[in-house]
């Protein structure tokens, strides 16, 4: 993965001055790594390094496989399915519609949708065996109101067609939680999410590793690029850093007045990569206190675009309107295939210069003429050049981004790893329905 900000307007002498102002969390990050221990709030980066979990993932998963499986239905929401519908989607999800018998599919139930649930419920009814289903519940807390009702209706109709079939369950969720505990004693597998890892920082924990290894994923691959990432992203030398680099210049622009973010992916399938780093960041960031519980209402506003579909939509705004954002193009080395506009058309007098152009050079040209214009209108982007669509490339730039929003926190002095105020909606909504 690379990562370039010549473009960034943060000039080099002021991402230099920030070495100094944050050596002291280098140290901090330092211990984390050294202990490799599940003890701090920056403990996620130990994740890729924990063998233990990965073997029993792996073998869980191995347990539940079966030529039979046709649909994973993972029950979750927020950092407990966004990871992993990131990848899902960026590697089969997006191409769904087009390919009906590749099998295992995912089905991700994360709000209550009952038109959803009840399609979802026919499909159980008319499955003919337990096996072509695994159900996947996520929950750190054990008591998402959303996850619970979900699990509660697709267990039941699960059950109901397949009486006693709780094999066919694994539960993700903190040790010693209460849907752990229920889990437990009901006989269904459970895997731990280790305490002080959060939600939104869990791809790499038994969240993201679970139903990511029993779809077919390379997990080793992906934890090969976030470990390559955790020795790059806490480089102490800013030079060599470049999610220090990208925290400084977000901060800087921030300090301006500048609180927009936008990942502008230009492949449609990194859709939801955008959305799992949305979260990321503005969970992590969106803060109403500092760290000393003065009142900052502090935030960066993470958007999605898609190109070239955004250009059509949102870019005429982008280039034209105020320049209240940073944007990090996120684009791809290498594609996967390509295909050609043919040399015989059929239109030939339309757009006459896609003649015999293949569809990745039309799309680097919209790309990069793009990146021309936020120039000439100068407006600060950044650009992350991901190797391809492959396991270790994600794992690389979700590896990147956490360590990214752990540095911005620090520069902004909050805690990057709570969420009191989602934690508000969560309390009053199980109020009203009591
Ligand atoms: O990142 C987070 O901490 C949140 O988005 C949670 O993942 C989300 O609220 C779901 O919570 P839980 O996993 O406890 O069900």
């Amino acid at each position: 993965m690379r990562f370039i900000y010549k473009n960034s307007k943060v000039p080099e002498k002021i991402l230099k001055k920030y070495s100094i102002k944050i050596s002291v969390y280098f140290e901090q990050l330092q211990e984390v790594m050294d202990r490799n221990s599940y003890d701090y709030l920056e403990s996620s980066i130990n994740c890729p390094f924990d063998m233990h979990t990965l073997t029993k993932v792996i073998n869980l998963a191995e347990k539940k496989n079966n030529a039979k499986l046709k649909y994973i239905i993972v029950i979750g929401i927020g950092g407990s399915n966004l990871g992993t519908k990131a990848i899902y989607d960026a590697i089969f999800g997006h191409f769904d519609i087009l390919e009906e018998t590749r099998k295992p599919k995912m089905i991700f139930l994360d709000t209550n949708n009952p038109v959803f649930i009840q399609k979802l419920g026919k499909l159980i009814e008319n499955t003919k065996d337990k096996d072509n289903i695994l159900i996947n519940a996520i929950s750190k807390s054990g008591g998402t109101t959303e996850t619970i009702a979900n699990l509660e209706i697709i267990s039941r109709i699960f059950l109901k067609r397949f009486p006693k079939a709780l094999d066919r369950f694994v539960i993700t969720t903190d040790y010693q939680s209460e849907l752990w505990l229920e889990a437990q004693k009901k006989g269904i597998d459970t895997l731990a999410i280790p305490q002080k890892v959060g939600g939104r920082f869990s791809v790499f924990s038994a969240v993201g590793l679970f139903p990511l290894a029993l779809l077919g994923i390379d997990t080793k691959q992906m934890l090969t690029g976030a470990k390559l990432m955790r020795s790059r992203c806490t480089h102490n030398d800013t030079a060599k850093n470049p999610a220090l680099q990208s925290a400084i210049i977000l901060y800087e622009h921030y300090k301006k007045g500048i609180e927009i973010n936008d990942t502008f992916v230009f492949n449609q399938e990194l859709e939801s990569l955008g959305k799992w780093y949305r979260q990321l960041l503005a969970e992590s960031i969106g803060k109403e206190k500092n760290n000393h519980k003065k009142i900052i209402n502090a935030g960066i506003l993470p958007i999605v675009s898609v190109g070239s579909t955004d250009l059509h939509s949102v870019g005429q705004l982008y280039l034209g309107g105020q320049k209240d954002k940073t944007t990090t193009f996120v684009e791809l080395k290498k594609n996967w295939t390509d295909v050609a506009i043919p040399k015989k058309r059929i239109f030939p007098t339309l757009a006459e210069n896609i003649t015999g152009k293949s569809v990745v050079e039309i799309m680097n040209a919209i790309m990069n003429g793009t990146k021309i214009a936020y120039k000439k209108r100068g407006l600060p982007f950044c650009e992350v050049i991901l190797d391809e669509i492959s396991p270790k490339s994600f794992g690389e730039f979700m590896q990147f981004k956490m360590i990214e929003v752990m540095f911005l926190a620090k520069l902004m002095d909050i805690n990057a790893f709570n969420q009191p105020n989602v934690e508000n909606y969560k309390i009053e909504t199980k109020k009203l329905l009591k």
